[in-house]
């Protein structure tokens, strides 16, 4: 998505950062980071810096290294609270090196994040940041509790979706736009973009779910149906449904070890109702929304990125 010595230093710096003597961080740490991913929130770090003051300089990767790290240490603690098998094409870490040090580099990443911040950042940064971090942890709890629930608002899942993902890529553009010299309302359009995007994005990992190639998505598929999830694809066809086939989705989300013919014609009603086109409908209303809160920064190949980057977000299939 970037110049490809852009991206090239972004690694170099991803694994530079991460320096522990306590050999299980390394060998965790490396192992998610060096499996790939799409890096859209360093790019976003990046780009917003590069928007306003035409190019980057050296301070603004660690702060894009860190934003990285944040979202490995969610990853690593997220693939523990949903027993996930596979990552990014591979055996997920928590498989590979148990729950206890899978959880516990996460903590790692997360502290070090924090410091590459108290070290390269300022004090306006750091304390949206912090808010993100802590609103994530919110979110993910949040959704917890509404495992299995069938009578969750639209109101409650947009708040789990602000949480666990959005907040982080309202974070990264905030960020961004900091670096490069942002006023103070430019840093908070950015923000904004970055919430809507991020919500977008949960949007069609949400529907990926339902509807992706496992192997191109490189993580399982069905999975939120299996662990009791509610998501938009399901929550926007509820009401159309009558009361057996309620009662049926409430029974199988309910179930731990769900039979995989129920999953599947869970999934086919979600299909019939057209519940996939409403989630990726939504989807597309925010992205707009996101894009126009471009209107406040300068217009230059940049803007044009941003833009692209939106769109991109409800066009994806991994
Ligand atoms: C996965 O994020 C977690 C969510 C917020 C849905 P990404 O899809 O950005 O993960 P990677 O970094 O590209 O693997
Ligand atoms: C994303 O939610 C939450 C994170 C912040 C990691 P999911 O649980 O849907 O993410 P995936 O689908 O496992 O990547
Ligand atoms: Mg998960
Ligand atoms: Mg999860
Ligand atoms: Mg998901």
């Amino acid at each position: 998505m970037l110049e490809k010595v852009v991206m090239d230093k972004l690694e170099e710096e991803l694994s530079k950062y991460l320096d522990s003597y306590v050999e299980w961080i390394l060998k965790v740490g490396n192992y998610i980071l060096s499996s790939g991913g799409k890096r859209l929130r360093p790019i976003l770090v990046l780009t917003f810096s590069k928007l306003l003051k035409g190019e980057n300089e050296d301070r603004d990767y660690p702060l894009a290294v860190a934003m990285e790290y944040l979202h490995t240490a969610s990853l690593l603690h997220d693939d523990v609270v949903d027993g996930a098998e596979t990552r990014r094409g591979k055996i997920a870490a928590n498989r590979v090196f148990g729950n206890d040090t899978t959880v516990l580099t996460g903590d790692y990443m997360y502290a070090n994040a924090l410091y590459l911040f108290s070290t390269y950042g300022d004090i306006d940064m750091i304390r949206n940041v912090s808010d993100a971090v802590k609103k994530m942890s919110e979110g993910q709890l949040l959704e917890l509790k509404k495992i299995g629930d069938i009578d969750m608002t639209f109101e409650e899942y947009f708040q789990i979706l602000e949480g666990k993902t959005a907040v982080l890529f309202g974070s990264c553009c905030y960020v961004g736009a900091s670096l490069g010299g942002a006023s103070q309302e430019q840093k908070e359009s950015a923000y904004k973009y970055g919430l809507n995007i991020g919500l977008a994005f949960q949007l069609i990992d949400d529907l990926l779910d339902y509807t992706a190639n496992e192997e191109k998505l490189g993580k399982p598929v069905c999975n939120d149906l299996r662990e009791g999830k509610i998501t938009y694809p399901l929550l926007s066809i509820l009401k159309q449904l009558e009361k057996k086939e309620v009662d049926f989705i409430k029974t199988v989300l309910r179930d731990i070890n769900p039979d995989k013919e129920h999953i599947e014609k869970i999934k086919n009603m979600v299909k019939e109702k057209g519940g996939f086109e409403k989630t990726f409908i939504k989807a597309k209303e925010l992205v707009n929304k996101a894009i126009n809160e471009l209107d406040n920064f300068p217009r230059n190949e940049y803007l044009n990125q941003l833009e692209n980057l939106a769109k991109y977000i409800v066009e994806r299939d991994f």
